[in-house]
């Protein structure tokens, strides 16, 4: 077991350099990937500090080389890097690279070590998965990790506050304007697991939103295990349509900074506002949305943080303390 795991980051350490190797020194690399990269404006030095690279766009050819340089099929196709099928199916072949035409963003765990890779289309084809991600493995457990963690922990603790973001290129972009305590849950839903990863460095997250208001009645949700681990949780949306990648490459340090500063609210706050503007004149829905923002502070583990939520999201929803306080008590928080 101890020896599978070993393998695992052997070859997934070799896919990293193999991956860097096609982006920067082959044709290929160069005119697809790397172009790809500048055109989002990244940096040479901010594309060499996240390992970037770029998968070519043939069927077997980083299982070719890899096989060639002595690792084991068996390894490759845990990791994911290679897919084996028992038959030929419609592609053709038994074994082909997962991430064929993509460029790649290796995932490293806290001690820098890779995990795994998410891997970029680069077409705007709607058809296909813009993200592809490795799958779980003995050594990659999506839920327990955290794009950029290793590249952010120690600005976390300098600090003592963490940016949680939605995506790779946001934590990339964010690093290259001068923010490098920010690390993103990768589009998957927030975890405890993860979120421990953060509270061992800092008590403070500020959560970062995409301007999508689809994105962000979900987002809102996991934000209550934050809450959870008695952290102190922030919010802050970006306007529709932008995302912290796409408004850190259009705004300066400064600029991102009073934007940051002038829109992260307190999670409670932000989301009673938020509930309360969607239910309005509805009373049904106002009934609801009560119990959802209840919810949220139940969560909270400090009785007196509690008790000041209750008064303040009773101004802000304009019902009694004593209704939010009896609603808590049949939450299962009595002793308030
Ligand atoms: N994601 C994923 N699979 C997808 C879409 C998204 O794994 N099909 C994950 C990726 O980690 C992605 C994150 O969810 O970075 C956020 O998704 P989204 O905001 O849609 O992508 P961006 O990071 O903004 O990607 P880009 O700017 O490259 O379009
Ligand atoms: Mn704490
Ligand atoms: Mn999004
Ligand atoms: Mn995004
Ligand atoms: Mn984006």
């Amino acid at each position: 077991q101890a020896d599978e795991r070993e393998s695992m980051y052997l070859v997934s350490e070799f896919a990293k350099d193999y991956f860097e190797n096609i982006l920067w020194n082959t044709e290929p690399g160069k005119a697809i990937g790397l172009t790809y990269f500048k055109e989002r404006g990244f940096t040479d030095g901010t594309i060499k500090k996240f390992g970037l690279g770029y998968s070519p766009d043939e069927w077997e050819a980083f299982t070719k080389e890899a096989l060639a340089q002595g690792y084991q099929l068996e390894f490759l196709e845990k990791t994911g890097l290679t897919i084996v099928k028992d038959n030929e199916g419609n592609t053709g072949r038994k074994q082909f690279d997962r991430f064929k035409g993509r460029v790649m963003f290796p995932i490293q765990s806290m001690s820098g070590r890779v995990l795994g890779f998410g891997g970029r289309i680069l077409t705007n084809d709607k058809k296909a998965a813009k993200y592809l991600n490795s799958p779980e493995s003995t050594i990659y457990h999506k839920s327990k990790v955290l794009y950029g963690i290793y590249h952010a922990k120690q600005t976390i603790a300098k600090e003592d506050t963490c940016y949680l973001v939605e995506g790779y290129t946001d934590v990339i972009q964010f690093h290259q304007r001068g923010i490098e305590n920010v690390v993103a849950s990768s589009g998957t839903a927030l975890t405890p697991e993860q979120i421990r990863l953060i509270h061992r460095l800092t008590n403070n997250i500020t959560v970062l939103f995409d301007g999508d208001a689809a994105g962000l009645r979900a987002s809102v949700r996991g934000v209550d295990l934050i809450l959870e681990q008695g952290m102190n949780v922030k919010v802050c949306a970006f306007p529709q349509g932008e995302d912290p990648d796409s408004f850190a490459r259009t705004n300066s340090l400064e600029e991102i900074k009073q934007y940051l500063g002038d829109n992260a609210k307190d999670f409670i706050r932000f989301k009673a506002s938020m509930l309360m503007e969607e239910a309005k004149d509805d009373p049904v829905r106002k009934a609801e949305t009560i119990r959802d923002i209840v919810n949220s502070i139940s969560r909270i583990p400090d009785r007196i943080q509690r008790e000041i939520y209750v008064q303040e999201c009773s101004r802000i929803m304009d019902i009694s303390e004593e209704v939010l306080f009896n609603t808590l008590a049949q939450m299962g928080r009595k002793e308030v």
